[in-house]
């Protein structure tokens, strides 16, 4: 088999990438591991940036999330039983969208299957080849059959535990880490939620997030141990834990219900640079991942899948390869100002267990400074709605 671009991966970043690069009129195959069934059903994290919302809209799968967005002002940071609302439009001149990472991947999955792209699912033993040379391929099984597809360029969108990252030299990637000493528990249900904006509370038993899919499903979160077993966490357990940590005027009106999902996921700063070698570009959490904190995880992935598709249409169109030079610079200014916000906003709402008293009273002051400063507040405000592309 042949085509231009042979992508591996195909959650959300895949395949935004095969549906621009289908609307450029450049031929693409995804390869991805998992059933449909399976990605449709993935519960990832829920909030765009404008330019999110923007690429998505061009890429032609904006039609729902127009119709069933949340679109909010602003949000709330709570810390010694207080809360202080943070308003992001007025600071910031935008918005964010509340809308479920599921259901961009749903979206882009109808629109696949309408235009016939070629996405082979269950996708086993992907490998890839000959990345320094001018036709890489890609060779994977399926159902007893070994395939091999030879590509112009690959891309690399599948995710931190991918292969595509490990295709590369060790000699020739450096990884930048940090690892935090705690995990988010998560849990999903239909109940409405607790407030109309998010709630980021830093509480001595450990930081609380309250947000939400919808107006009838709320999302919450709960710092807890890295290793901590999903199944220790009963609903009771659950929600009696977050009344705890929440201000007591929001937990004196949560409503609590049977959850849909929990689940627990460590917490993780991690870059590894440069994101091209030879043919082979990496894109999102292939390359990089933030702690979700500042919700930028998907947010930097469609940046990545943007300048890539850039780069590749120039190259098609005119035989210019300059924007596929600077690919991986263009990426990581970027990345980096999203890690610094992300490990900031990490290490300013949760508690560490190993601080030393000094840090704790230095975090509180922080807050303080935050809250009573409109200048931090703008900081953090245009951070969170996300820098201009650069
Ligand atoms: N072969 C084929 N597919 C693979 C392989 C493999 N060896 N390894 C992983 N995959 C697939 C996964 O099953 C997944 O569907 O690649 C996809 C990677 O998707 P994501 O992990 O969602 O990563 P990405 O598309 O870069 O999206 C980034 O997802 O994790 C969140 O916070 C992150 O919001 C960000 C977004
Ligand atoms: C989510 O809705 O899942 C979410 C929102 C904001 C975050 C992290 C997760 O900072």
């Amino acid at each position: 088999m042949r085509t231009q671009v042979g992508i591996v991966g195909g959650g959300p970043e895949g395949l935004l990438l095969a549906r621009l690069l289908g609307r450029a009129g450049i031929e693409c195959i995804a390869l991805e591991r998992r059933t449909p069934e399976y990605l449709r059903a993935r519960i990832r994290a829920g909030l765009l940036e404008q330019g999110t919302v923007d690429i998505l809209t061009q890429a032609g799968v904006g039609d729902r999330l127009a119709r069933e967005r949340l679109i909010h002002d602003g949000l709330e940071i709570a810390f010694d039983g207080k809360r202080h609302r943070i308003d992001l439009k007025a600071l910031s001149g935008k918005v964010v969208t509340i809308y479920g990472q599921a259901e961009v991947q749903k979206d882009l999955m109808d629109a696949h299957d309408a235009m016939g792209t070629e996405i082979v699912y269950e996708a086993d033993d992907v490998s890839l080849h000959g990345l320094t040379s001018d036709t890489p391929r890609l060779r994977y099984s399926k159902g007893g059959q070994t395939h091999e597809i030879t590509c112009d360029f690959i891309a690399g969108c599948d995710g931190f535990h991918g292969v595509s990252r490990q295709a590369i030299p060790q000699d020739v990637v450096r990884i930048y880490e940090r690892v935090y000493p705690f995990g988010w528990l998560g849990m999903l249900s239909d109940t409405t939620p607790v407030n109309h904006e998010l709630i980021y509370t830093n509480h001595e038993r450990g930081f609380a997030l309250c947000t939400m899919r919808s107006l009838t499903r709320s999302r919450y979160y709960l710092q807890v141990s890295a290793d901590e077993d999903v199944d220790d966490w009963s609903d009771d357990r659950f929600w009696t834990e977050l009344r705890r940590r929440i201000p007591a005027d929001a937990a004196a009106v949560l409503q609590t219900g049977p959850s849909l999902e929990k689940s627990v996921a460590p917490l993780r700063s991690f870059v590894a640079e440069p994101l091209r070698y030879g043919r082979l570009f990496l894109a999102g959490d292939s390359a990089h991942i933030v702690p979700p904190t500042g919700a930028k995880g998907l947010n930097l992935a469609v940046t990545d899948v943007r300048f890539l598709t850039e780069a590749l249409v120039a190259f098609y169109k005119s035989g210019q390869s300059d924007l596929l030079d600077g690919y991986s610079d263009r990426c990581l200014a970027r990345v980096w100002k999203a890690q610094r916000f992300s490990w900031w906003m990490t290490n300013l709402t949760h508690r560490f267990p190993e601080a030393l008293p000094f840090e704790r009273r230095a975090q509180g002051a922080e807050l303080a400074y935050l809250v009573g400063s409109k200048a931090a507040q703008t900081a953090l405000a245009e951070n969170y709605v996300g820098l201009p592309l650069g």
